[in-house]
């Protein structure tokens, strides 16, 4: 039996924020144990998440997840040193559920609370430690890490550049100005009947599709700014598969295609991007480069300044997306080429700590703890529309 860290807190998080019911025990940075109650069976005749159903969901999943992670983890309430919860953002109903158990829990067992913002929990999550270290991580040590480190959150409710100084210091370098990735690519998906959460399902029907069959365009090349736009892409998708409908060629093998198509244009864009921020000639004030730079620099004619990002972090659901993973690899090999400079992707150790979990809220939880950041129960409430800054 695993024995209860003495120098590390043990911590319980707990998140309610969208549509899976999650709840955790870490120890730091090591998750000991987390539950995931996942409602996509609930919300797939919906073909989104339907927030009265989720909030439904949520209060018959949470005391069951809660026992079931103190369970795994092998520890009591004794052990507990604190108990933290998503405030946001998220979905307002699904919150309050999350929030109002936490407060309880925190009264009956009388132990502090952490609040804790989602996206700042999308960010650190590669930072999770799994319990067992027999596996080789290719993750940092608390002394490998060096800042400031690039993050990439790219789920079905953000798609977010985030400048990570240091551990609870963030600037956001872009973002999406509409759709996120995720939901971009749920939506096409739902216009292909393909089911929800689509992503996972478009991940695989892209292998079996062709590049070229197709086309869809890579949006915000003309913008100097580090945005995202995905909302443009899901339309030109729809026209599309309203042309091969009418043709009456939506067959099986198109739909791969389609695919595949989607897939590249949404993470086209976002590399597209990245290769933009490591090129910036000036990141602290978000100088975006020159038409002219770029092409030099591609011509190697001349070589850019060293980037001051030390690591990209990878995090959210579509994260866990391997043609994703490879696209970034590559634009940090070619920036490689290009500079001498090498650049390590990091990603969460389990597929699992992509999409929404507990077990990232435990590891800002954490740290949180460690610099004396506690919420007053009285003023703990949800903040549906929080950013992260
Ligand atoms: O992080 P997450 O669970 O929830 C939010 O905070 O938004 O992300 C869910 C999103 C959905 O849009 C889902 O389709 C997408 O992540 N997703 C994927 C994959 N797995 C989940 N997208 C592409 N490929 C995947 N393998
Ligand atoms: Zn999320």
């Amino acid at each position: 039996m695993p024995k209860i860290s003495k120098t590390l807190p043990l911590i319980l998080a707990i998140d309610t924020s969208c549509d899976d019911t999650s709840v955790t025990v870490v120890a730091g940075r090591t998750v000991r144990s987390n539950i995931v109650a996942s409602q996509h069976q609930l919300h797939k005749q919906y073909g989104g998440v339907f927030p009265t159903v989720a909030k439904q969901a949520h209060q018959q999943n949470i005391a069951p997840a809660t026992k079931k992670a103190l369970q795994q983890a092998q520890c009591s309430w004794s052990d507990i040193a604190a108990i933290a919860v998503t405030i946001g953002p998220g979905l307002a109903p699904a919150l309050e559920i999350g929030i109002t158990y936490a407060k309880t829990l925190a009264k009956e067992h009388n132990k502090p609370l952490i609040a804790v913002n989602h996206i700042e929990a999308h960010v650190l999550s590669p930072l999770a430690l799994r319990q067992s270290r027999k596996t080789i991580s290719t993750q940092a040590t608390e002394e490998q890490l060096k800042f400031p480190v690039l993050s990439l959150v790219i789920s079905g409710g953000h798609s977010e550049f985030v400048l990570v100084k240091n551990i609870g210091e963030y600037e956001k370098l872009g973002q999406t100005i509409d759709d996120a990735a995720g939901e971009c690519l749920d939506k096409v998906g739902r216009l292909l009947n393909l089911g929800y959460p689509a992503g996972p399902i478009i991940e695989q029907f892209a292998k079996k599709g062709n590049v070229g069959i197709f086309s869809l365009p890579i949006a915000m090349t003309n913008q100097t700014s580090f945005d995202l736009s995905f909302s443009g892409l899901k339309t030109a998708a729809r026209t599309l598969i309203t042309q091969l409908q009418e043709k009456n060629q939506l067959t099986a093998q198109n739909i791969h295609h389609l695919a595949h198509t989607i897939q590249e244009a949404v993470f086209g864009q976002i590399t597209y991007k990245l290769w933009r921020i490591l090129l910036s000639p000036d990141l602290e004030n978000r100088s975006y480069p020159s038409r002219s730079d770029l092409k030099k620099i591609q011509n190697q004619e001349t070589t850019p300044m060293n980037t001051p990002i030390q690591a990209i972090w990878l995090g959210g659901g579509v994260a866990a997306n391997n043609r994703l993973r490879a696209c970034l690899r590559q634009t940090l090999r070619k920036y490689h080429t290009l500079t001498g400079q090498k650049l390590q992707l990091h990603t969460p150790y389990s597929k699992r700590l992509c999409s929404d979990n507990a077990a990232m809220i435990g590891v800002v939880a954490s740290y949180k703890f460690t610099r004396g950041e506690f919420a007053q129960a009285e003023t703990l409430d949800r903040k549906p529309g929080l950013i992260l800054d």
